[in-house]
């Protein structure tokens, strides 16, 4: 079996590429490159340069590696961008999923892992968000996945295609220093760029309903989240059922949690300014992961200093 990777050459798709490929699958990436970078792409492993939105392109992959899975990541993943320029994130994340179903039909593909997201719960107001809480995205971004994930659902019931959608909560953290997230969207780099220029990481709000006044949040290790594909490519090869699954650890962390453990990592406390609460946070976002256990065998094994650490590893690493 071979398994095309779309957004291979990404932050968490190399991830999943690796994962994959030392255990032995066959794997193709696909990735326009507009975020990724060839050198996170493991030695052995194909990549086509493309996107998903140029049909004969995807068709000429899918035939000519044989594929018979699709893991597909490659998407635009920034909630503020969303906001922004929604139609950006309509095409690529919606039009793009469109564009590689039809080449999957035309070619027979008919195994599908999707990367969804936590962004589809928006404001869960519960203290475990398992995968029956209604979905009710707050941002363009959210929605795109959300809308992924009916049109998944659909073309399971009406043709012969088997997916596992799998809803990623905070990802942080890198299996090696030239693996680190090259963006600076999320907390972890955003706290990371702040200290190597010498200002204080701010924190958005300190008036929660939370024991510590900051938001919770359950980060999860991008290898877990690697590991969590792997499980369902697997488990789709041995005739698994479609299904959605949340990838967390089932346990929140505060932003003061995530500054104290940079401090223990750093070698020296973090001094923060806490400052207005940031429009369409929730104080709450934790996963419930017992369907995932039980379907996939799957349960996170890294902890968030395993995250912090190696993030910092990653951000050290970076090219100046
Ligand atoms: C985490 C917490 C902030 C920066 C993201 C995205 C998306 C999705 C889920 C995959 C929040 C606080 C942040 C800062 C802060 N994952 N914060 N100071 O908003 O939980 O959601 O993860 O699709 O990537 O929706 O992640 O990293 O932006 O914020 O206090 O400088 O850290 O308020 O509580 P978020 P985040």
């Amino acid at each position: 079996m071979t398994w095309l990777v779309t957004g291979g050459a990404g932050y968490i798709g190399a991830h999943v590429v690796r994962a994959l490929h030392q255990d032995g699958a066959q794997v193709v990436v696909l990735d326009d490159l507009s975020t990724g970078h060839r050198s996170r792409v493991e030695a052995g492993v194909p990549l086509e340069d493309g996107t998903v939105l140029d049909g004969p392109f995807v068709r000429r992959v899918l035939a000519d590696h044989q594929v018979s899975g699709v893991v597909h990541i490659a998407a635009k993943k920034q909630v503020g961008e969303s906001m922004a320029d929604p139609l950006l994130y309509y095409r690529e994340n919606v039009s793009g999923l469109v564009a590689l179903l039809d080449a999957c039909r035309s070619e027979g593909v008919e195994r599908f892992v999707f990367s969804s997201s936590a962004a589809t719960y928006g404001l869960p107001d519960v203290e475990l968000v398992d995968e029956d809480t209604p979905g009710v995205p707050l941002s363009p971004y959210g929605e795109s996945k959300l809308v992924g994930e009916w049109l998944l659902r659909d073309c399971a019931a009406a043709y012969t295609m088997r997916v596992i959608s799998l809803r990623y909560f905070n990802v942080a953290g890198a299996a090696g220093p030239e693996l680190g997230d090259p963006g600076v969207f999320n907390l972890i780099p955003l706290v990371f760029q702040a200290l190597s220029e010498g200002r204080r990481p701010r924190v958005f709000g300190g008036d929660y309903p939370t024991p510590d006044g900051t938001c919770i949040r359950d980060y999860v290790h991008v290898a877990d989240i690697a590991d969590a594909h792997l499980a369902a490519a697997r488990a789709l090869e041995s005739g698994s059922p479609s299904e959605t699954y949340n990838i967390g650890r089932g346990e929140g962390s505060s932003v003061l949690d995530v500054l104290r453990v940079v401090g223990d990592v750093i070698g020296k406390q973090v001094e923060y300014d806490v400052v207005d609460r940031r429009p369409g946070d929730p104080a709450r976002v934790v996963a419930a992961v017992d369907r995932i256990r039980k379907g996939l065998g799957f349960e996170a094994r890294r902890d968030l200093p395993d995250m912090v650490g190696s993030a910092w590893a990653g951000w050290q690493a970076r090219p100046a």
